[in-house]
């Protein structure tokens, strides 16, 4: 079973007008409103496969409720703690010329014992073959170290871990030795404190990969936009350029790459066939609108495209 937590997901309402103006009232058409989260994206990809997961997290107050309602009108399992205060509500607006503002609010206050609730439900879920995707940000009143400790709670059960998140709380959970990992190439230099990325080649980002490699991880999938990614595993590495798709959004795009993935490892499908559906679900997520999953029907048909590059043993 797939485990995804999404500890500050969001009610995401998209909205358009003519023209953002400041100091005036502004009046908004075609609210749209959507369940938001990393792990929720996670979810919905591999639902969107024909997989099973639980998203668990917290949500609080009436957004929390409205969240919870959308999450299972989608059909996707859920289980979150519920917590006193309101889950944020985000705003996207996009005007007729295309420009996007969003205005995000900083997510609930999480107490002590509602984290201790969570801990005690991610220790409920894990198992040997369970496998928990711990994706996002974390909202605020948990330490950066949440996900370390996670990880620690999960390995003490067997459980797989896979981590898509950035910043100190990626550097501190990889000391709670994830298996699988998923940075994008600014949370990769950010890791290693590198300020002139840009200048790194492959070659580079290769030696990277392997110094994360030699910390622990099975796998490291580092996702380069529509530059492709490199797919680094104990037993070999791969290099993918990027399907070429129309593009819709690429944000979620990585989540899709995730949830393929973690739908792939939990089938135990050869790693190349992992990385091919990894690729073609991120591609299907660029393709699509907003962060919307892309259904199977259209990763199938990606899969044709997808070209992985053997780059030799570690
Ligand atoms: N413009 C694009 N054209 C084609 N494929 C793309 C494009 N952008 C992203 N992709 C595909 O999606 C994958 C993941 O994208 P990216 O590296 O942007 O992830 P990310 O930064 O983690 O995204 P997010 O966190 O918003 O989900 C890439 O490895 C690539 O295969
Ligand atoms: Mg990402």
């Amino acid at each position: 079973m797939i485990i995804t937590v999404t500890l500050n997901p969001a009610l995401d309402k998209t909205a358009r007008l003519e023209r953002l103006r400041p100091n005036t009232l502004n009046r908004l058409e075609n609210v749209i409103v959507d369940a938001g989260g990393k792990g929720l994206n996670v979810s919905s990809v591999i639902q969107a496969l024909g997989g099973r997961s639980i998203a668990i997290g917290f949500a609080g107050g009436s957004p929390g409720d409205e969240l919870l309602d959308r999450i299972g009108r989608g059909g996707l399992e859920h289980d979150f703690v519920r917590i006193s205060n309101p889950t944020r509500t985000n705003l996207k607006l996009i005007a007729a010329d295309g420009s996007l503002t969003e205005l995000n609010e900083p997510g609930p206050l999480v107490s002590g014992a509602e984290l201790k609730l969570f801990e005690e439900k991610l220790l409920f879920y894990a198992a040997e073959d369970s496998i928990f995707v711990l994706s996002g940000s974390l909202p605020r009143g948990l330490g950066s170290d949440t996900y370390l400790v996670f990880c620690r709670l999960l390995h003490d059960r067997n459980a797989k871990i896979f981590l898509d998140t950035d910043g100190e709380a990626f550097r501190l959970a990889m000391e709670g030795s994830p298996h699988y990992i998923k940075p994008n190439r600014y949370e990769l230099f950010q890791y290693f404190g590198i300020d002139d990325g840009e200048s790194f080649g492959e070659a580079g980002l290769l030696c990277l990969c392997r110094r994360l490699l030699a910390g622990g991880p099975e796998l490291v999938c580092l996702s380069l936009g529509k530059a492709g990614a490199l797919f680094a595993h104990t037993e070999g590495v791969f290099r993918a350029p990027a399907l070429n798709v129309k593009t819709g959004s690429t944000v979620g795009a990585g989540d899709a790459m995730t949830g393929a993935l973690a739908w792939g490892i939990e089938h135990n499908f050869p790693q190349e066939r992992c990385y091919a559906l990894a690729m073609a679900a991120a591609a299907g997520a660029v393709s699509t609108e907003g962060t919307k999953a892309p259904d199977r029907i259209l990763v199938e048909k990606l899969l044709e495209q997808v070209r992985l590059e053997k780059l030799g043993q570690r």
